[in-house]
């Protein structure tokens, strides 16, 4: 694309149409047993989920690990089916259409995954794999396949004339670049980003990041990117979804969400966040959640993290409380929301026996460290605190901590410095097959249900 274009498309819309609508998206997997395969319950990864993603914006997603992000990725690019509910794409609903009904999707949406390794298929020279979404939509691009694969790769911040290399001959972040190709190969209109740069060392996930959002300038792409890193997530997104066990609980744009959250969830996932100024790092109140999310084969009653959230009262464990908008552009669900009125001012609060933990004061570090660390048994499984920054439990609490440092990785993006490729490994012969993956899909294949190969893509940071 030539300059012009660029910075045709610098501005993103604020406020685009829908391009992708999901309205109660349910996904249970189910779990058999004996030589019948009898049902005896199911995994409900996803479970109700309701969402717009406009065109040209950036939708972030984050939580927990298990809490359904990838499985609600792998829906809306229909890799999965869903159980219920309903996926709507330019206004067409998709959420059940067959692989011959989504072969002309398939140009519009691709998925970038987490690992750069296993979803490239090692047989596969990079020319292969990249001109693979061509072949399979039988298209032919001016110029020929050839070409337009090695304007491809220069575009991604490859070597044209690494075309007939092999992907164990590339690093981590140039394998990623590679999925980046093969995913913009057809021009899509929305790519979902699958912890696109989770697997990358930490200075390689800049470079990456900043990759995927000048593409997006460049060519007016949308972008769903998942993410369990609060740093990278806040960098990229234009608005954010939090997730708790296959619910979103939250859903707002980036300022409100990091300025003013209103879930207890997301406070206590943004208190963790590493804060580098001492000074500021003092005086933060910090939630620890302890124990585990509990299982998605059967949730808790009412809202899913009343086991865990200090604001828990009894309504908490019997009624669910909707994803409502509580401001203009910012949806919640929850009871007892954070920075706005109470929902329910006069519900009993639960017993300390169920709630365990200390409500909201501040411990010395050295208490606060022991209540991290007591975890399931002598403390209450269910249990959280609220504590001043202990420093030295900062990466112990909850999900989705940020690495130190990684801010001011990024901050460097702000300068857009030339993408520089990182450096292929010359020479190496092709490795063994370790991963049979169809051309042009990228990979995962372990949990793909009704896949089909179209060409699969990469990601953004
Ligand atoms: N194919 C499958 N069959 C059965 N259960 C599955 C399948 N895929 C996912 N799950 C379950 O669904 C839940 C959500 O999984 P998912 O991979 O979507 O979580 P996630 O948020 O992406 O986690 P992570 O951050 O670790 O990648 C988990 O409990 C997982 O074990
Ligand atoms: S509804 Fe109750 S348990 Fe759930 S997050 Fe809000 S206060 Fe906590
Ligand atoms: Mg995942």
């Amino acid at each position: 694309m030539s300059e012009n274009n660029v910075t045709l498309h610098k501005q993103r819309p604020a406020d685009g149409e829908p391009l992708l609508k999901v309205t109660g998206l349910v996904k249970h997997f189910p779990i058999t047993k004996g030589l019948l395969r009898r049902q005896v319950g199911a995994v409900q990864a996803v479970d109700g989920l309701s969402f717009d993603v406009r065109a040209g914006e950036t939708l972030g997603v984050v939580g927990e690990s298990g809490c359904g992000k990838s499985t609600m990725g792998r829906l809306i690019t229909r890799l999965l089916e869903p159980t219920g509910g309903k996926i709507e794409f330019q206004g067409k609903d998709i959420s059940h259409l067959n692989v011959a009904g989504m072969r002309p999707l398939r140009r519009d949406v691709q998925m970038i995954f987490q690992d750069p390794y296993s979803s490239l298929n090692p047989r596969h020279t990079v020319g292969t794999i990249v001109g693979a979404p061509f072949k399979l939509q039988k298209i032919n691009p001016d110029g020929g396949i050839k070409k337009e694969v090695q304007r491809l790769l220069a575009r991604v911040g490859l070597n044209p004339e690494h075309y007939n290399r092999y992907p164990h001959e590339f690093s981590g972040g140039q394998r990623q670049r590679i999925g980046i190709a093969r995913a913009l190969a057809l021009n899509p209109k929305l790519v979902v980003a699958d912890e696109p740069v989770s697997a990358l060392d930490v200075s390689i996930q800049a470079q990456v990041v900043n990759l995927l959002d000048d593409l997006q300038d460049e060519l007016g792409l949308t972008y769903v990117i998942i993410a369990h890193d609060l740093s990278v997530i806040r960098h990229v997104s234009d608005r954010i979804a939090v997730m708790y066990l296959g619910k979103i609980v939250e859903l707002t744009d980036r300022k409100s969400l990091y300025e003013r959250p209103m879930h207890p969830y997301t406070r206590a996932l943004l208190s963790a966040v590493p804060v580098p100024d001492p000074k500021r790092r003092a005086k933060r109140e910090r939630i620890l959640l302890l124990g585990d999310v509990p299982s998605p084969i059967s949730p808790p009653s009412g809202c899913r993290f009343h086991t865990r959230c200090w604001k828990a009262t009894v309504v908490c464990t019997v009624e669910e409380p909707p994803l409502i908008a509580l401001k203009t552009g910012h949806q919640v669900a929850c009871h007892h929301p954070e920075n706005h009125e109470d929902l329910k001012p006069d519900d009993a609060a639960l017993p300390v026996a169920v709630k365990g933990g200390p409500a909201r004061t501040a411990q010395p570090a050295a208490v606060a460290e022991s209540v991290a660390v007591a975890e399931p048994a002598a403390a209450d499984k269910s249990a959280s605190a609220v504590v001043d920054e202990p420093a030295a439990v900062a990466e112990s609490a909850g999900p989705g901590l940020a690495k130190p440092g990684l801010d001011k990785k990024l901050s460097a993006k702000d300068a857009k410095p030339k993408q520089s490729a990182d450096t292929a490994v010359a020479g190496a012969k092709p490795a063994a097959a370790t991963a049979d993956e169809p051309a042009g899909q990228a990979g995962e294949p372990e949990r793909q249900e009704g896949a089909e190969g179209s060409g699969g893509s990469a990601g953004k940071e």
